[in-house]
């Protein structure tokens, strides 16, 4: 297993969207990949597999003692999704409690198919505990943040300095840059600012682009309803460098 994570400082900037659109990328181009939602919004589902209706996700599963395969069921382009599923407030209490390090390592293996699966997790903003484990279990952590004066004032703080430290130290940890409009002037700046000083430390930048929202309205992640839009091609190449970072062998 490949365990990929995705994190952010701030809600609402994309990560859902990123972790959908990321698995059916790296599915097209014929990697396994299972998707797991630590969420309580429960979100990735409604893009990864909308008609989906199970109750059952990885929470209750948790709290069950069961393994986080009974919550798997098949998504989009043959993308697996674990769902976060409906959970009482108990279930998602007993889920952030149980999962102490070697039992979530455990629960996230038991997912994978194959030592070149792919596990790609979608999280809570913050720094919570589960985040804290979830993030020293991954192979490769994707920042994502906003193109814009809020996000980038937490670059050098957030996890240790994504930018400060000497990349030797964090070689597994990259920024995504998201929602970038080149008609706003800020937005380009920040944009221009990466690609000039940290190139190495972001994986890409995705361009604003309502057909991502649009496509997202109708529960499609949007490689696959608008294959040929900007976003989508941002998207491709992004999942080509995780490709080519976790080619079989690399883990
Ligand atoms: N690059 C983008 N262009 C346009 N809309 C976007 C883009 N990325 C995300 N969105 C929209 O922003 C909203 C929040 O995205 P979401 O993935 O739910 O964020 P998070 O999971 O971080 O809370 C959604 O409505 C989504 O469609
Ligand atoms: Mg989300």
């Amino acid at each position: 297993m490949v365990l990929v994570v995705v994190s952010s400082p701030k809600g609402g900037v994309g990560k859902t969207t990123l972790v959908a659109n990321l698995a059916v990328a790296l599915r097209r181009r014929g990697r396994q990949v299972t998707a797991v939602d630590f969420d309580s919004q429960n979100a990735l589902r409604f893009l990864l597999a909308p008609n989906h209706e199970d109750d059952l996700g990885v929470a209750r599963c948790t709290a069950r003692g069961l393994p986080w395969s009974a919550a798997l069921v098949g998504g989009i382009d043959g993308v697996r999704v674990a769902p976060y599923g409906e959970a009482s407030t108990a279930e998602r209490l007993r889920m952030k409690d149980m999962l102490v390090q070697e039992a979530l390592s455990e629960a996230l293996s038991g997912l994978a198919r194959s030592p070149d699966e792919i596990v790609i997790a979608d999280t809570t903003p913050g720094e919570g505990r589960m985040q804290e484990r979830l993030e020293a279990l991954a192979d490769i952590k994707l920042i994502v943040l906003l193109a814009d004066a809020g996000s980038m004032a937490l670059v050098p703080t957030y996890r240790d300095g994504l930018m400060l430290r000497p990349l030797s130290e964090r070689p597994d940890t990259f920024g995504v840059l998201n929602q970038v409009d080149p008609r706003r002037r800020l937005s380009r700046d920040i944009a221009d600012f990466i690609s000039v000083n940290a190139p190495e430390r972001f994986i890409g930048v995705v361009h604003y682009d309502e057909a991502l929202a649009e496509a997202a309205a109708r529960g499609e992640p949007v490689v696959g309803a608008a294959p040929g839009s900007v976003a989508a091609l941002d998207i491709d190449m992004i999942a080509g460098r995780l490709d080519r970072l976790t080619a079989p062998g690399s883990y």
